[in-house]
């Protein structure tokens, strides 16, 4: 499924069927039986990693604010996960202008503990439509973001999976490269996958790029990460835990989690197994997934979306166990390899 052409569609796919889970009690709870309880306990001492020429110093587990919003999760719920997750080591929080209310939680959540995290929002994608990309509309969704998240400045604002077509037209860049000059951010990125998220990175103009890099997404680690590398960028991992398809026994009703699910069955890879997918810990599934992101030269974090305000501490706790070891990265990165189709790419 080719999806960073129209992004949106999945989105749309992803609010329709997960606010039902959520009304139902259950954060998917859709098709098929979702896993994952864990008892951990305690996340302090998280590794930290510079983020690039940015010089901010994040942890290696961040926060992403796609599901709280999508599933229109509760105000008090949210105040509960995040001053949480902030307690225990926390310091960099994703959003976007369009995920639903992300924005207005997280700053009713810890607007008034500002100093305590990195801020990372999106401008131009849904529901700002093509006006979102114009040099007006960019600047004036900034403005909204910092209003919404009660601060004078985020630390990164990043373009939300924009075309090349955006990129090569120069004004959406410049609108945030102006942005970056009046103090609203700190820095700028481009947040996004595949040939556009190559052409971006290309331009030498962005500060970080955000891109899916998981099990089940490898695209990135050849196509962008050198490049990355060479410049000094930061790199932001995005569905860096691949949604935790392996929680589905049966095909997701949820589109966002679709095309994972059915590379989860093709790649077989043997810790994903059913018998194993009840291991919660650091060598599960989950602690796999999240450990094999971290082996990446080149990553800094991944902003693992969560709704459940014991989340943080549980992969804090499976990260403890740092980064795979070489051998494991490498018979996950020839899996890989051996199998992956032609239309396997960076999925938005
Ligand atoms: N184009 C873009 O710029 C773009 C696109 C996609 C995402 N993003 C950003 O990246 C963030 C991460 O992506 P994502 O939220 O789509 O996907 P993700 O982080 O890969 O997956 C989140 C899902 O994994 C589950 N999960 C987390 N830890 C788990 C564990 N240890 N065991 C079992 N399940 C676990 C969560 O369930 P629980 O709620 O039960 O914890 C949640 O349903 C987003 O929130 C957003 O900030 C950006």
């Amino acid at each position: 499924m080719h999806t960073h052409d129209n992004p949106t569609h999945t989105r749309r796919d992803f609010l329709k069927t997960t606010a039902a889970g959520i009304a139902a009690g259950s954060v998917i709870g859709m098709a098929g039986t979702a896993r994952g309880g864990f008892a951990g306990d305690g996340a302090f001492g998280l590794e930290k990693r510079r983020l690039g020429k940015t010089g901010m110093e994040v942890s290696v587990l961040g926060f992403g604010g796609a599901e709280i919003g999508y599933g229109r999760v509760e105000q008090e719920r949210v105040s509960e996960l995040l001053n949480t997750a902030l307690d225990q080591g926390l310091d960099a929080v994703d959003t976007a202008e369009c995920y639903v209310e992300s924005e207005t939680l997280i700053g009713n959540a810890i607007g008034h503990r500002r100093d305590d995290y990195s801020l990372f929002t999106k401008v131009g994608h849904w529901p700002s439509g093509k006006d979102g990309w114009s040099a007006e509309g960019i600047t004036r969704s900034i403005e909204r973001s910092l209003e919404r998240l009660k601060t004078d400045h985020i630390d990164l604002v990043h373009l939300h999976s924009c075309g090349i077509d955006v990129l090569k037209e120069g004004d959406a860049i410049e609108a945030l490269e102006k942005a970056r000059d009046a103090g609203k951010t700190r820095f700028i990125g481009y947040s996004g996958d595949a040939a556009p998220a190559r052409f971006a990175v290309e331009t030498g103009r962005f500060d970080t790029l955000m891109t899916s890099l998981s099990i089940f997404d490898q695209e990135s680690i050849d196509l962008t990460l050198p490049l990355c590398r060479e410049q000094d960028m930061g790199v932001i991992v995005k569905r860096g835990i691949g949604n935790a398809v392996w929680r589905y026994d049966e095909f997701p009703t949820n589109g966002y989690y679709q095309e994972y699910w059915r590379r989860m069955q093709k790649l077989d890879y043997d810790f994903m197994r059913p018998a194993n997918r009840d291991n919660t810990g650091p060598d599960g599934p989950a602690g796999i997934a999240l450990r094999f992101v971290l082996s990446q030269h080149g990553v800094h974090t991944n902003v693992v979306g969560t709704t459940n305000p014991k989340r943080f501490a549980q992969n804090a706790e499976l990260l403890k166990a740092g980064p795979l070891d070489a051998e494991q990265v490498e018979a996950i990165r020839t899996r890989w390899k051996d199998v992956a189709e032609e239309g396997w790419v960076g999925q938005i």
